[in-house]
């Protein structure tokens, strides 16, 4: 079936909640990005952007709560294609304490809505000081949008549920976008040898897999979170980026207290807190770090943790219980989330919370 993600298409049709809809709405959102950034296999943005991207001695991203999960993604994508080095950091902390700058900066604001106050006020800040910014948001008519020199529109649709999904996956791969085009200006082989609109595509046909597993994720999560208090997702690399983002839409909707490790910490402490059946997610793509994160979560396992394998299909053993398609490492979390997300949606639904509408939480914070 075809999902339509125009302007008027904000009811939630057939769907009990806005984020089951949003959810299933990822394989179109990844198709229409590379329908609108790219021709003809290369990558389509405004000139000027480009050449103030082209022009920076570094990249700062600024983004709160999922979006800022997006940027730890984005930056291994910015390193690694464009060779600028990159860093991220929280709105709300960034305004107090600036680290030290090179000569270039660029700033990039990621934000679904465009008008989170943490973020506006480092762009104020920002622009005090005359460097260059780009906002990517979902909303193009949005105050961030506006006051930045430079704006990029994510074209999800409007994103209703709290709990931020499509955004997440439109945000990570139009970063994809961004790197591939200006690796390609700067000459970086990396940027020419990675084929952004195929690997897009595997995202999209890899998401479309998962979702298909809905009901096998339902078992999942009621296996695996029905009755607990806390839970933890852990990974390294990217597979740790995608266990915070995983645990923050656990808890943020179900209200387990779910923590996102990187899995070589657990021995430094975290490991106290595994009990008898305390539930443990490892997720497991990059082969670069999977040996490791195996045996993490063996030990894990051995002191009576209940473990959910996540595994990619080129590093799987035979128990895991779910496999992802494969993707170039720097691009699974535009699949490995997904499990991620629909484990967060059964284990709220099933405990019978408005899943779009958490309580203590607000789509947009406009205040600091
Ligand atoms: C709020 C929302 C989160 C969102 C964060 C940043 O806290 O509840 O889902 O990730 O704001 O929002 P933004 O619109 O800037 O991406």
């Amino acid at each position: 079936f075809t999902v339509h993600l125009d302007a008027h298409d904000t009811g939630k049709g057939t769907y009990e909640y806005y984020m089951l809809k949003e959810i299933d709405e990822q394989p179109a959102v990844m198709r229409r990005l590379v329908a609108t950034y790219t021709k003809d296999g290369a990558v389509q943005l405004p000139a000027a952007l480009l050449k103030a991207l082209a022009g920076a001695s570094q990249l700062v991203i600024v983004a709160a709560g999922t979006s800022y999960h997006a940027g730890l993604v984005g930056r291994g994508l910015f390193e690694s294609l464009a060779g600028i080095p990159t860093s991220v950091e929280l709105a709300s902390e960034y305004g107090y304490h600036q680290g030290l700058l090179t000569a270039k900066p660029f700033f990039i604001f990621l934000t679904q809505s465009g008008e989170t106050a943490d973020i506006r006020q480092v762009l104020v800040q920002v622009k005090a000081k005359g460097y260059p910014s780009l906002t990517i948001t979902n909303v193009g008519s949005s105050t961030l949008a506006r006051e930045a020199d430079y704006a990029l529109e994510l074209h999800a649709g409007p994103e209703i549920a709290v709990a931020s999904t499509k955004a997440y996956t439109a945000q990570v791969a139009l970063q994809a976008l961004v790197a591939k085009g200006l690796g390609v200006a700067l000459g970086q082989p990396a940027a020419t040898a990675f084929d952004v609109v195929h690997q897009l595509g595997l995202a999209a046909a890899g998401q479309q897999a998962l979702i298909d597993q809905k009901s096998r994720l339902h078992e999942l999560a009621r296996d695996l979170f029905a009755t607990t208090r806390n839970a933890f997702y852990i990974g390294r690399g990217t597979d740790y980026y995608i266990s915070l983002e995983a645990a923050l839409k656990l808890k943020e909707i179900s209200y387990v207290q779910a923590e996102g490790f990187a899995a070589g910490e657990l021995k430094h402490g975290t490991i106290a807190l595994i009990e008898q059946d305390t539930p443990v997610v490892a997720i497991i793509t990059d082969p670069a770090t999977a040996a490791h994160t195996r045996s993490n979560a063996e030990e894990a396992a051995a002191r009576g943790a209940k473990v959910l394998f996540i595994a990619a299909r080129s590093e799987a053993e035979p128990s895991d219980q779910l496999i992802i398609p494969d993707i170039d490492p720097r691009l699974s979390p535009l699949l490995t989330i997904i499990p991620g997300q629909l484990l967060g949606y059964y284990t709220s639904y099933d405990r019978g919370y408005d899943v779009d509408k958490p309580r203590n939480l607000a789509k947009s914070v406009t205040v600091e």
